[in-house]
C-alpha cells in the first residue's frame, strides 16, 4: 500500500481534500493529512513514512527530501514549484511535478479583480479609472496570462504582450507581441506580471524595465515577489507619483512602501490567487491523479526535473 501524505500549511477547500481522498482510496492508497502545521519539525515527522507528497507553497527543502525516506514522488498542486528543491530531489531520484494551468483562472481572476481595485482608488470614494480602452500588458503568456487576456478582452482592455517562448501561441490569437519587455512596460497602461520565480526571471523586473512605465500605471503581480527588484521598484515609484503596486503577497521590503509609499499599493495577507474552492479541487484532484498514474503506470508527463 501507498502512504500519500497532504501537507498543506495553506489547507485545500475541504471539498477538494474529499476529492483527493476518494481518488486515492480507490487506488488503494493511505492518506495523511497534515494541515496548518506550525513548524518544520512536524512536516519532518510527516513526511518519514510518505511514499508521495501532495504540497502547495510549502518548502520542501533538502531536509525534508533526507528525512522522506521512501519518497518517490512530490506533487506541487499548483504552478510554480520554486518551493522544491528539485536539484536534490533529482540526486535521490524523486520525481517532481506540479499540475500546470488547474489554478489559472483564479488566479487571473484575481489578477483583474486587483486590478479593478487599485484603478478605483482602493475603493476609497476618491474618482478612479475603467478598464474599457486602457492598455494591458502581459508579462509572459503561460496559462495564466492567458485567462487574463480571456477577461481583459470581455472588458472591453487593448492588450499587449512580451513573452519570448510563447510568441505563436500569442499570434495565434491576433494579440500583439512586443519588441521587448522595455517597449510592453512603455506602452502599457497596467502592466500584469506572469512570470515564474526561476531563472533568469529572478529580480527581472528592474530598474531599466521599470523606468519605461508611465507615470499613473499600475503594476500587478500575482506571480511572485522574486521576480521584483525592489529596491529599484521603490526607486520608480519615488521619480513618477502616480505609480501604484498591488501584489498577491507583501514584499520583502512592505515597511518602506508603508513608510513611504502610503496609498500606494496593495498586499493580500497571504498568496490568495490560488485561494478558490475551484483551484484547490483542480490542481488537488490532478495532483491526486497524477500521483496514481505514476505509481500504476509510470506516466511522469508533468515531471520539471
Ligand atoms: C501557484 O504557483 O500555483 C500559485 O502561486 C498558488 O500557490 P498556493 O497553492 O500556495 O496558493
Amino acid at each position: 500500500m501507498k502512504n500519500v501524505l497532504i501537507a498543506t500549511q495553506k489547507p485545500f477547500a475541504s471539498e477538494a481534500t474529499t476529492k483527493i481522498s476518494k481518488i486515492l482510496k480507490k487506488a488503494g492508497y493511505k492518506l495523511d493529512l497534515l494541515e496548518k502545521y506550525s513548524g518544520k519539525g512536524e512536516l519532518l515527522q510527516a513526511v518519514a513514512g510518505a511514499d508521495a507528497i501532495i504540497v502547495r507553497s510549502d518548502i520542501v527543502d533538502s531536509e525534508v527530501l533526507q528525512a522522506a525516506k521512501n519518497l518517490k514522488i512530490v506533487v506541487r498542486a499548483g504552478a510554480g514549484y520554486d518551493n522544491i528543491n528539485c536539484a536534490i530531489a533529482t540526486e535521490k531520484d524523486i520525481v517532481v511535478m506540479n499540475t500546470p494551468g488547474q489554478n489559472s483562472n483564479a488566479v487571473a481572476e484575481l489578477a483583474i479583480g486587483m486590478t479593478i481595485y487599485g484603478l478605483r482608488e482602493f475603493f476609497s470614494g476618491k474618482p478612479g479609472g475603467e478598464l474599457r480602452k486602457r492598455t494591458l500588458g502581459l508579462h509572459g503568456f503561460g496559462y495564466v496570462a492567458r485567462n487574463v487576456f480571456r477577461i481583459a478582452r470581455a472588458f472591453g482592455m487593448k492588450v499587449i504582450v512580451y513573452t519570448r517562448y510563447s510568441k505563436g501561441a500569442a499570434a495565434a490569437i491576433g494579440l500583439k507581441v512586443t519588441d521587448s519587455l522595455e517597449e510592453l512596460y512603455k506602452k502599457s497602461d497596467i502592466v500584469s506580471i506572469h512570470v515564474p520565480a526561476r531563472g533568469e526571471h529572478i529580480k527581472s523586473v528592474s530598474y531599466e524595465i521599470l523606468e519605461n512605465l508611465k507615470d499613473g500605471s499600475i503594476l500587478v503581480n500575482t506571480a511572485r515577489k522574486e521576480v521584483i527588484n525592489e529596491e529599484d521598484l521603490i526607486k520608480t515609484m519615488k521619480e513618477k507619483p502616480g505609480i501604484k503596486y498591488l501584489s498577491d503577497i507583501a514584499p520583502d521590503k512592505k515597511e518602506i512602501f508603508e513608510k513611504e509609499l502610503e496609498g500606494r499599493f496593495y498586499f493580500s495577507p497571504k498568496k490568495l490567487g490560488a485561494q478558490t474552492s475551484e483551484a484547490n479541487i483542480n490542481a488537488g484532484v490532478a495532483a491526486a491523479e497524477q500521483i496514481v498514474g505514476f505509481f500504476e503506470n509510470g506516466d511522469v508527463t508533468f515531471k520539471v526535473n
